[in-house]
């Protein structure tokens, strides 16, 4: 497994792979690499002959400081993950290579209605980051596939609709979301929870997955609202 810091290194990686008419699947990460991240990693190898992943804690999408200096980072142990899971190259660059002048140069991708509504209206400027970063990794890797979690469907949305818009000829592969047993999915920040915290997060999983079969027989607008509002007073009073 190559491992490459440098926008060259990993362009003469690509090279390579390109001139022996191979085809290649990126799978985008913040690092700290779970079960998640292994699936993107298979869902790739099935779909290209090659396979990069890059590890990037991108500054650019996150709204406060103190999120991004408590972001888990593991490179050693991803790496390790990485070469057992038979990927072929990993990209590993620092802000300074991915944002030479700062956070604050001129070039931005933005989807407005993606970007800036639900998850988007309460993280203002992270959709922008993320839109921004990925198709700064395209134009690096060049891939023919790459490879997203629908555990983060906003992200997923977000990024087909740049894909469509710019005419990248990329073919966006959407990987399902891979859970705990108890339904929580996998998910670096979910690492992050107390015990506490950890023994009630999989009540949202399971009361959105209850209200879902509940509604599939329900005609009426009023009784919708009913189930909604009755789902939310439960994770209320459960948070
Ligand atoms: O889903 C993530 O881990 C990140 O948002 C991504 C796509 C790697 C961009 O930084």
């Amino acid at each position: 497994m190559k491992v490459a810091k440098s926008v060259t290194d990993i362009r003469d990686i690509v090279v390579d792979f390109k001139k022996e008419l191979k085809t290649i699947a990126l799978v985008p990460t913040m690092g700290n690499l779970h079960c998640g991240h292994l699936a993107l990693v298979e869902a790739a190898k099935k779909a290209a002959d090659r396979v990069v992943v890059s590890v990037f804690v991108n500054p650019m999408q996150f709204d406060r400081a103190e999120d991004l200096k408590s972001y888990p980072r593991t490179l050693e142990n991803d790496l390790a993950l990485l070469e057992k899971a038979g990927v072929d190259a990993v990209f590993t660059p620092t802000p300074e290579i991915m944002y030479p002048q700062g956070l604050n140069f001129q070039s931005y991708i933005e989807v407005p209605d993606l970007c800036n509504s639900l998850e988007g209206a309460l993280r203002p400027g992270h959709f922008r980051g993320v839109a921004t970063v990925v198709s700064k990794l395209f134009n690096i890797v060049q891939p023919d596939f790459a490879c997203f979690g629908l555990k983060d469907y906003q992200q997923v949305a977000l990024i087909n609709e740049m894909v469509r818009d710019l005419n990248f000829q990329i073919k966006i592969i959407e990987v399902p979301i891979v859970r705990h047993e108890d339904g929580l999915a996998y998910s670096s920040r979910n690492n992050l929870l107390n015990q506490a915290e950890r023994s009630i997060a999989p009540i949202l999983n399971k009361s959105l997955k209850n209200l879902a079969e509940q509604l599939v027989n329900v005609k009426s607008t009023d009784k919708v609202n009913e189930l909604v509002e009755q789902t939310c007073n439960i994770l209320d009073k459960r948070s």
